[in-house]
């Protein structure tokens, strides 16, 4: 097989950079198609944690072309600071390249994104704070400032100023806020611009000759498929596509070229931010509070604790369906080493009745009792196995059950957040 997408089978933060990071070794490109600096992708190369919010997981790996698709939306500021920080750690940064048609995430996205979320009161998403839903609202509003604009003085300097008007006038009599300076905006953007143009082109070329030449492409999914806008637990969800389908119109190369769909899943559920949650623990001394702190289960961009619970396979099998997954990479299985009694969901019940689809309406996913088995805890360590038969029988059984449930087979299991601690069951590339 020659291109594999990657994505988060659940809310994010599943292992997405450390699995794209194992697979890049052997990949020619890693390619970005969705989201932004919401994103914080955790690589751990010997022990040293790197954390990549708009790189790509292939980043640290010698010549793999790294590229920002068109369907990324770029804070030109943090990717310039990942790039200096990969520089000065003796990265080479020249095979980077970013989109001309990736869209630019610019100040007063940001200051909505909290203005917005102040609003909300307590309805509020609890997103990121980093501007990226009013940079993809201003895409689809067709008024989004795009990378090739900013690289044109003229062009940007004219769409900055009816962006900076607009906007100011919804920060000031809306909200009350403070307005934008427009020349300091202009100046600072102008700045960026200077620093990005090496690495600005049209990616889709690169990625069509690299198709053609049946090189080895990684797609890396940002945020998960129960955050996807169309998919997801709506409103509470990111305003982008993270499901696979979305790799090929986030980057610009057509389906046939994708061969194969990774679906990350963590050996338990967690999720940041608002919105349901159906085998949310809520306990402060018991299983919940036990994920969390044996799996330091807090942010890497926002550093906020995340909600912890149970695995839920049932939802799994939704996203097999939505991402046409082909294999399962379960990641944090020895974050449960410890746990005596394990539990699974397999199924929804509703007033005592199972559901065989995942509810549209929250009222009505607000109504869902889990429907869970419960097994033994393996209460062995993990960490140093490098093969599926190396695992305790307890592990085994528990990681058969998930992929028979979702109806997907067991392609990687990721016993640490190192390389080498990776079991992997099929040959990828
Ligand atoms: P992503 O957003 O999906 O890339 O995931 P994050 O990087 O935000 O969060 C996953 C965290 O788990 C990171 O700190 C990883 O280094 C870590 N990690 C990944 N796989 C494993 C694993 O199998 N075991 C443990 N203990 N940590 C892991
Ligand atoms: P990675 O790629 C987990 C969540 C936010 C919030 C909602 C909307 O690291 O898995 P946004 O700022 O996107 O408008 O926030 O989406 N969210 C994530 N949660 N991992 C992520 O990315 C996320 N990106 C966004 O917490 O609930
Ligand atoms: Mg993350």
């Amino acid at each position: 097989m020659s291109s594999i997408v990657v994505i988060g089978a659940q809310w994010g933060d599943e292992g997405k950079g450390k699995v794209v990071d194992y697979l890049a070794q052997k990949a020619d490109a890693v390619v970005r198609y969705s989201g932004g600096s919401n994103a914080g992708h955790t690589v751990v190369v010997n022990d040293v944690p790197y954390k990549l919010r708009l790189l790509p997981s292939g980043i640290l790996y010698h010549g793999k072309i790294c590229i920002l698709g068109n369907g990324v939306v770029i804070n030109p500021g943090v990717v310039l600071q990942e790039i200096k920080e990969m520089h000065d750690k003796g990265v080479d940064i020249s095979r980077i390249a970013i989109s001309d048609r990736a869209h630019v995430v610019l100040p007063y996205h940001q200051l909505l994104d909290e203005l917005q979320e102040e609003a909300l009161g307590k309805a509020k998403i609890g997103t990121t704070k980093g501007g990226i839903g009013p940079c993809y609202m201003d895409k689809v509003a067709r008024v989004g400032i795009r990378v090739c604009d900013l690289m044109d003085k003229e062009v940007f300097a004219e769409k900055l100023a009816i962006n900076v008007k607009a906007k100011n006038e919804i920060i000031t009599k809306i909200y009350g806020g403070k307005p934008f300076d427009y020349d300091a905006m202009l100046q600072e953007y102008l700045g960026y611009a200077d620093q990005l143009r090496p690495y600005v082109t049209d990616t889709g070329v690169i990625l069509d000759e690299l198709c053609n030449d049946n090189k080895k492409i990684l797609f890396e999914g940002a945020q998960a498929t129960f955050l996807d806008i169309d998919h997801g637990t709506y409103p509470y969800v990111t305003s982008s596509n993270p499901t696979a389908g979305n790799a090929c119109t986030g980057s610009g190369i057509g389906p046939r070229f994708i061969n194969h769909v990774v679906g990350v899943v963590k050996a338990y559920t967690t999720r940041v931010g608002a919105g349901p949650f159906v085998t949310e623990l809520l306990d402060t001394d018991g299983p919940g509070n036990q994920i969390r702190e044996t799996g330091h289960e807090y942010g890497t961009v926002t550093g906020r604790p995340r909600r912890c619970g149970w695995l839920d396979a049932f939802m799994l099998k939704y996203s097999a369906r939505l991402n046409s997954l082909d294999s399962l990479a379960i990641t944090r299985l020895d974050i449960l080493d410890q746990m005596k009694k394990i539990k699974m969901c397999v199924g929804y019940k509703i007033d005592g009745v199972e559901i065989k689809q995942i509810p549209a309406s929250l009222k009505t996913l607000s109504k869902v009792e889990p429907v869970y088995e419960e097994f033994n805890g393996w209460m062995t360590d993990t960490s140093k196995c490098r093969s599926f038969d190396e695992l305790p029988a307890g592990a085994q059984k528990y990681l058969n059950r998930i992929s028979e449930v979702a109806g997907v087979p067991l392609g990687i299991v990721s016993v640490g957040p190192n390389r080498d601690q990776t079991i992997v069951m099929k040959e990828y590339f």
